[in-house]
């Protein structure tokens, strides 16, 4: 067994440096290298953190000094550098989304499984935070051990995602179809979505209402109604958006048993004393309702650093195989949902899941090439090869 298992964190910006000081709190873990095609960024941060630097991802993974990847750079690249390190034998680690569309986050996860036919203990996991957190673990905790009994609606109203026109003006690659892939749903819900179907499951049909640019002047989503139905009948509702202020983060998850009202760190359960559904075909009252109990369920503490927790838990599974708190294959479902939403609203009709992959990547290359956004322009990183260049 390693002492320590050597790392590069590839990309540089918001998320990836925070990541290599992450990284040198781990014991277990050595920051081994740092990468970024920016070469005046990785030269800065090798340079700081004392470690080797690339501007290239292809000669980061070739390094015989890595023994795995954090790859943090903008989405659309989170798929060549995934499935080129993996097939040489590296561990991955990659930020959220795993992917833009379905069509890609399926490659990652063929990737996967076939250079684990050469490297078996390989380890392919996502930053999903979230899913560390007390909060969410109690949630999981309740719907799994069966405390709502039948499910039949989840909620989620997610609007504190507010934005200025100003954000955005700040350019990049963010809220561009060629550069992100999309908007709110793409950028500020993944970890919402993940959580969605962490905690009650994928639904079968998927019904989408966007506003693409509606209170922003930018050329993809800033506001979302997504409707879905799940095959044991339960209804799921996920509302956002980046233009409300106050916004909301209330989750309402209902079962047979009562309801939760996740919102504002506390989680309420309204028990109640019988089913429901029973109490529908039982009672003989008209206007009867089910006596129920207001209980704030308490939940464990974090360790604060949930970042921090995904990448031990990483490290501990490439050294001692650990199970994964987010395997990355399963990150294809929020992107499918986000996809799905997206579809769904230009269609203007529902979208069946599994989404059909192939047309969806089609469709949003579509939406790519009447971009307003420059392909070219540095400012918006699209889609390109290992050595930077555009492919699309
Ligand atoms: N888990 C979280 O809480 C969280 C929070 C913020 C961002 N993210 C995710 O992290 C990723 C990066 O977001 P960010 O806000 O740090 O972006 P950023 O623009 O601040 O940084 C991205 C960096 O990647 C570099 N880069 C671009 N293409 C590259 C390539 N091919 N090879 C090497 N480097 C490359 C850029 O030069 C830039 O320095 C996104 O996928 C985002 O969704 C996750």
């Amino acid at each position: 067994m390693k002492d320590k298992i050597k790392l590069a964190v590839i990309g540089l910006g918001n998320m990836g440096i925070p990541h290599t000081n992450d990284i040198q709190q781990i014991p277990n873990a050595k920051l081994a290298a740092v990468c970024d095609i920016i070469p005046e960024k990785a030269k800065q941060a090798g340079t700081k953190l004392g470690v080797p630097f690339f501007t290239n991802a292809q000669e980061c993974i070739n390094s015989p000094e890595i023994d795995g990847l954090v790859i943090a750079t903008p989405h659309y690249f989170h798929t060549p550098i995934a499935i080129e390190a993996m097939m040489n034998g590296k561990h991955v680690l990659t930020e959220k989304p795993i992917a833009v569309h379905a069509a890609d986050a399926q490659k990652m996860i063929a990737a996967y499984y076939k250079a684990a036919e050469k490297f078996p203990k390989l380890v392919f996991a996502a930053m999903f935070q979230q899913r560390t957190l007390g909060y969410w673990r109690k949630v999981k905790d309740l719907i799994a051990s069966g405390e709502l009994g039948k499910l039949i609606r989840t909620t989620w109203i997610i609007t504190d995602w507010f934005r200025t026109q100003y954000y955005y003006d700040m350019g990049g690659w963010r809220a561009t179809w060629q550069g992100e892939g999309g908007g709110v749903l793409l950028n500020q819900c993944p970890h919402n979505l993940d959580l969605y179907q962490w905690l009650v499951g994928m639904p079968a049909k998927v019904w989408g209402f966007t506003g693409i640019g509606k209170y922003h002047h930018i050329e993809v989503e800033d506001e979302v109604t997504g409707y879905f139905e799940h095959e044991n009948g339960m209804v799921g509702h996920f509302i956002t958006t980046t233009a409300e202020s106050p916004g909301s983060n209330r989750l309402e998850i209902v079962g047979e048993n009562g309801k939760l009202v996740c919102e504002n760190n506390s989680i309420l359960f309204y028990r109640n004393r019988t089913s429901m559904l029973d109490a529908i075909h039982q009672s003989k009252k008209a206007f009867d309702k089910v006596e129920n109990w207001p209980i704030t369920i308490p939940y464990p503490a974090d360790t604060g650093h949930p970042h921090r927790d995904i990448l031990q838990n990483f490290v501990n599974a490439i050294q001692v195989n650990e199970t994964l708190i987010a395997p990355a294959p399963e990150g294809i479902h929020s992107v499918s949902l986000g996809n799905a939403i997206l579809y769904s609203s230009f269609q203007e009709k529902p979208v069946r899941m599994p989404i059909d992959a192939n047309a969806y990547e089609t469709f949003l290359n579509g939406l790519c090439e009447k971009s307003v956004f420059t392909k070219n322009s540095s400012q918006n990183q699209g889609p390109t090869d290992m050595t930077g260049s555009f492919t699309r």
